[in-house]
């Protein structure tokens, strides 16, 4: 039988939203994409746990929430441990799993794919796409999480680069093609009781993408026809609808969020 959401917000001074009562992961979330998501589902209504490898910025990017909606767990995406302390953390204080976003990402190597250090590839695959496959394992496989039970919804970060080769990113570009893929194959694979959708930006302005358009911004944004470069919140409102019930038949889709960039033929 499908959880039926009791909705605290009925009972308290919480204010109702579009995500009211549902609980959140968002990994790589002390700044940029992540911490807007974070920002986004609290404001919807949701409680959230936000996760960085650092935890003093994670910490701060805490206190700009509000106290009582949100949980930090710091460690790296890619550690079996770290996600295994996370969805304990969440199962205790919130209860459930309602909503898990695979935001952490990583791009260490600049250069052509034909010569790119091996290892360095292996790192951007292990983070990128085995570590959203594996939140997606642990979360579903979480005897307290009623993930499954409670319609969870996953929304991964892939790229616009997943489906146009970006000069110098292209083991990155390969990665997020990956996560692109993961995300239909798991949506076939886990309907009807849960969602598994992704975005795919174009370039946002965050410290990630700087040097795409540090010094250069009008320039960076001349090929996209809403003429301007994406910010966090452009993405962030995105991934909102997509766990929300408002696109409740909408499952395997990987949503651009590039300001038209991919209409118009351009690339990253
Ligand atoms: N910005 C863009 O133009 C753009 C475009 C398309 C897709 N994306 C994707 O959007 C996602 C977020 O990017 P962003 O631009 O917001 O990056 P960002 O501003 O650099 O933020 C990255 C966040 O992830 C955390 N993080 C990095 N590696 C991690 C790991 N291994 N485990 C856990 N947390 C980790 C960082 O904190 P710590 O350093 O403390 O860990 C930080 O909180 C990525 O998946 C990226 O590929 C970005």
């Amino acid at each position: 039988m499908p959880y039926q959401h009791t909705s605290e917000d009925q009972h308290s001074r919480q204010p109702p939203g579009r995500l009211a009562g549902r609980t959140a992961v968002v990994t790589g979330a002390s700044r940029g994409i992540g911490l807007a998501i974070a920002e986004r589902l609290v404001s919807e209504g949701a409680r959230v746990c936000i996760t960085a490898r650092n935890a003093e910025p994670l910490g701060e990017a805490a206190r700009t929430l509000p106290a009582a909606r949100v949980l930090t767990v710091a460690g790296k995406a890619d550690d079996p441990r770290h996600r295994a302390e996370v969805l304990d953390t969440v199962a205790r204080e919130f209860g459930g799993l309602d909503i898990l976003i695979n935001n952490a990402g990583v791009n260490p190597a600049y250069g052509p794919v034909s010569k790119i250090d091996l290892d360095a590839a292996r790192k951007v695959l292990e983070v990128n796409v085995l570590a959203t496959l594996a939140w997606v394992q642990a979360a579903l496989a979480h005897p307290e999480l009623h993930f499954t039970q409670r319609r969870g919804t996953v929304v991964n970060l892939s790229s616009v680069t997943g489906d146009t080769p970006a000069p110098g990113i292209g083991l990155y570009s390969v990665s997020k093609a990956a996560v692109s893929h993961l995300t239909r194959t798991l949506a076939a694979e886990l309907g009807p009781d849960v969602r598994v959708n992704a975005v795919a930006p174009a370039v946002v302005k965050t410290r990630f993408a700087r040097a795409l358009y540090q010094d250069k911004e009008e320039e960076a944004a001349a090929g996209y026809p809403m003429r301007r470069l994406g910010v966090p919140a452009d993405v962030a409102s995105a991934v909102a609808y997509l766990v929300s019930e408002d696109a409740s038949w909408v499952t395997g889709h990987v949503l651009s969020v590039d300001g038209g960039l991919t209409a118009a033929g351009g690339t990253v």
